[in-house]
């Protein structure tokens, strides 16, 4: 039997869920005693004076206080990394990646994290971490959280059911899950493997972005962000509790599981979002306007505009534009770009950027329609034509991406990617 998850409504407004009845205290957060015996505990996403519009804080009602453990002890990190790391050097090539294999033996989300690149200073909480993950096996008495940022998870191949501190999520390849920093949270395959690009954001929260001339309605609605209702298990067995702090990872043996969540209100929860949903807004007339206009999340920095990360999208979409080059144009960007392809094809690539695969243009580095794309764009006859099942994204970050050693070490590194631009012929008429 498929059972169906359900889920509260909203972005960042506050919401409230119990798994039990009267569970939540009427009128206070901490009562003397809770009439259930559970623990009082708060988790805070912001400083506690962080101005209202911005503040993010839940208060959890548990069977177990989080404080209830030993000692963690440092474990590998695996291929994780976090930033600063200098073990590879940062350079102008763009790179492109074939989709990375399974691995051999079964691993699990966390095992199969690996770091493809990065930015900023997780300690200094600004910039990324960009990571995929390529899971054969769930997590069950293991559990995960990142101190280091949140987790915007975008699923590739295979559904995920992310079992939370806050309830259940399930999402599947079309959708986003974002878990915010240090919620606990572990990973259930209900297709038995899965595979997908990790956004670790180590700024600012992602939130909606502004809208500007658009005005109150369109992009990514708040109503189509879905949080997860209260769930909780009540199980004393060894549970291995990963944390990522500070760059490394770490565990600890709790006797009990820290899923044990009965009721929860406050602004500062997981939530998924479907990509279709996305109200995709361009041109009705001619050109077309900068990709910003397909933001459906921005982490901002403090630079007014200039994002932390902008999580954008490129969807299914209708091209009407009259006498203009459709597919992106050639550009160089102050901005530094990561894209992956969750399904379909790409419009601005003929080939070589496949479902699963990935792509690093970084600052200033010059990009855009490969020869072959350019030929048929620059002579198409311009009728309204829709784009249909396709869907790229990319993690768009004001600072360069370093790789990782992985990433310039892999059999996916692409080493002809620069051909594609080659061909490109000299149609001058001086
Ligand atoms: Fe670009």
């Amino acid at each position: 039997m498929i059972e169906m998850l359900r889920y509260l409504s909203g972005f960042g407004n506050e919401q409230a869920s119990e798994a039990l009845p009267d569970t939540l205290p009427k009128g206070q957060n901490a009562p003397q005693r809770h009439p259930r015996g559970l623990y009082t505990e708060q988790i805070s996403g912001t400083a506690f004076t962080a101005p209202r519009r911005e503040n993010r804080r839940s208060w959890l009602y548990r069977i177990r206080p989080s404080a209830a453990h030993p000692a963690y002890h440092r474990v590998h990190n695996g291929l994780l990394r976090s930033t600063p790391f200098h073990e590879a050097e940062a350079s102008p090539n763009r790179l492109r990646w074939d989709p990375l294999p399974f691995p051999d033996t079964p691993s699990d989300f966390v095992d199969t994290l690996v770091t493809i690149g990065g930015n900023g200073d997780a300690g200094m909480r600004q910039g990324i971490g960009v990571h995929v993950y390529r899971a054969t096996k769930p997590m069950d008495r293991r559990v995960f959280y990142d101190a280091d940022g949140e987790l915007l998870i975008v699923p590739q191949l295979g559904r995920l059911r992310l079992g939370t501190e806050f309830g259940e999520i399930e999402t599947a390849p079309g959708e986003v899950a974002v878990i915010p920093r240090g919620i606990k949270f572990r990973v259930a395959l209900p297709d038995g493997t899965a595979r997908g690009y990790v956004c670790e954001n180590y700024g600012e929260l992602f939130r909606l972005p502004e809208l500007g001339a658009i005005g109150a309605n369109g992009l990514a609605n708040p109503r189509d962000f879905l949080t997860p209702v209260a769930a909780y298990e009540d199980r004393e067995e060894t549970f291995e509790v990963v944390v990522k702090f500070a760059g490394n990872l770490w565990a600890a043996e709790f006797d009990h599981s820290p899923l044990d969540v009965v009721a929860w209100h406050g602004n500062y929860a997981p939530y998924k979002y479907d990509l279709g949903r996305f109200n995709t807004l361009g041109t009705i007339s001619f050109d077309h306007p900068d990709p910003s206009i397909f933001t459906v999340l921005t982490s901002p920095s403090e630079f007014p505009g200039t994002a932390n990360c902008d999580f954008v999208i490129f969807p299914p979409r209708w091209l009407v534009a009259e006498h203009t080059f459709r597919p992106p144009w050639f550009h160089r960007n102050v901005m530094n770009e990561f894209m992956g392809l969750v399904y379909g094809a790409y419009d601005a690539k003929a080939e070589g950027f496949v479902p699963g695969g990935m792509s690093l243009h970084n600052c200033m580095s010059g990009h855009g329609p490969d020869a072959a794309t350019y030929e048929r764009a620059s002579t198409a006859d311009l009728k309204p034509q829709k784009i249909e099942d396709t869907l790229a994204f990319m993690f768009e970050s004001r600072l360069p991406i370093h790789p990782t050693r992985f990433a310039l070490e892999t059999p996916a590194l692409q080493r002809n990617y620069d051909a594609c631009w080659q061909g490109l012929p000299n149609l001058f008429k001086g």
